[in-house]
């Protein structure tokens, strides 16, 4: 489907795998809601650049695991562009969890911004939509959230509990919204990931190599443009959830 003139807000769309994701919807004609959090300079130069190639885009700031700052950025985002019809949810964090150490604070920022965070946007949102007669969330899922990882439970459960959202939301907000995830492997290792880390996940892919935040943002676009496809998970992965 066409997809041009559609208002898409990108949560985390400031840097990294998320900008990649707003430019590739603005490419294909959307108007941009670029979310952030705390990187406010890399979200103005995201608009900068999307502006200056001609695009309409708003940035806005939101703590998501807040629901004010959730209610806020929507009533924002709704007051500029009317409405919203394309939600990608793509903030989170990630860090290592070791089961000897994994605090309740690090389990509930965790669970608080990939799940929590993504459940209240959705949620928001989908109903919205729901009564706009048309919408469509996209989660950022993980293959960890299939096959999870020991040193990164509190990660991998949260993305388990994407999928579970995403297909629970699927059958609560059919036939007018669709919700579908993704699941990436590795894109973009965080700066500190030891080398023989990089080495050993690049391995573990079926295609012996890193995905681009390109591929993922490509992934998005194409699920966006299908119109037959809800509570599905496409995978983004060079084969690592076979591997
Ligand atoms: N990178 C990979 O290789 C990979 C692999 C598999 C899955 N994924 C998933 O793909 C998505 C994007 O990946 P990424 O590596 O680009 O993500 P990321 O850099 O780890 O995080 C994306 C953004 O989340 C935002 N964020 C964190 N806490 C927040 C909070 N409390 N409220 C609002 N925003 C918050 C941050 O915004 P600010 O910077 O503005 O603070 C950050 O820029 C994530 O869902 C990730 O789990 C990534």
């Amino acid at each position: 489907m066409d997809i041009t003139g559609k208002v898409a807000l990108v949560t985390g769309g400031a840097k990294r795998v998320g900008k990649a994701i707003v430019l590739a919807l603005a490419q294909r004609g959307c108007k941009l809601v670029v979310h952030y959090h705390t990187s406010a300079a890399e979200a103005d130069l995201t608009i900068q650049e999307l502006r200056s190639a001609g695009h309409e885009a708003i940035a806005l700031q939101a703590n998501l695991t807040r629901e004010e700052d959730v209610d806020r950025m929507i009533d924002a985002a709704v007051a500029h562009f009317g409405r919203v019809d394309i939600l990608v949810n793509s903030a989170a964090v990630f860090f290592r969890t070791p089961i000897d150490s994994l605090t309740l604070n690090e389990w509930k920022l965790t669970l608080d911004t990939n799940l929590m965070a993504t459940f209240m946007c959705s949620q928001k949102l989908g109903l919205k939509m729901r009564t706009w007669g048309w919408g469509h969330i996209i989660n950022m899922a993980d293959v960890a959230g299939q096959r999870p990882w020991a040193d990164y439970l509190a990660y991998s459960v949260s993305k388990a509990g994407v999928i579970a959202l995403t297909q629970g939301l699927a059958i609560a907000l059919a036939p007018e919204v669709r919700v579908n995830a993704v699941a990436p492997g590795p894109m973009l290792f965080l700066d500190d990931t030891p080398e023989e880390v990089r080495t050993r996940e690049i391995r573990k892919t079926l295609l012996k190599r890193m995905g681009t935040p390109e591929d993922v943002a490509d992934m998005v676009v194409f699920i966006a443009e299908s119109d037959y496809s809800t509570g599905a998970l496409f995978h983004v992965d060079g084969g690592r959830s076979l591997a």
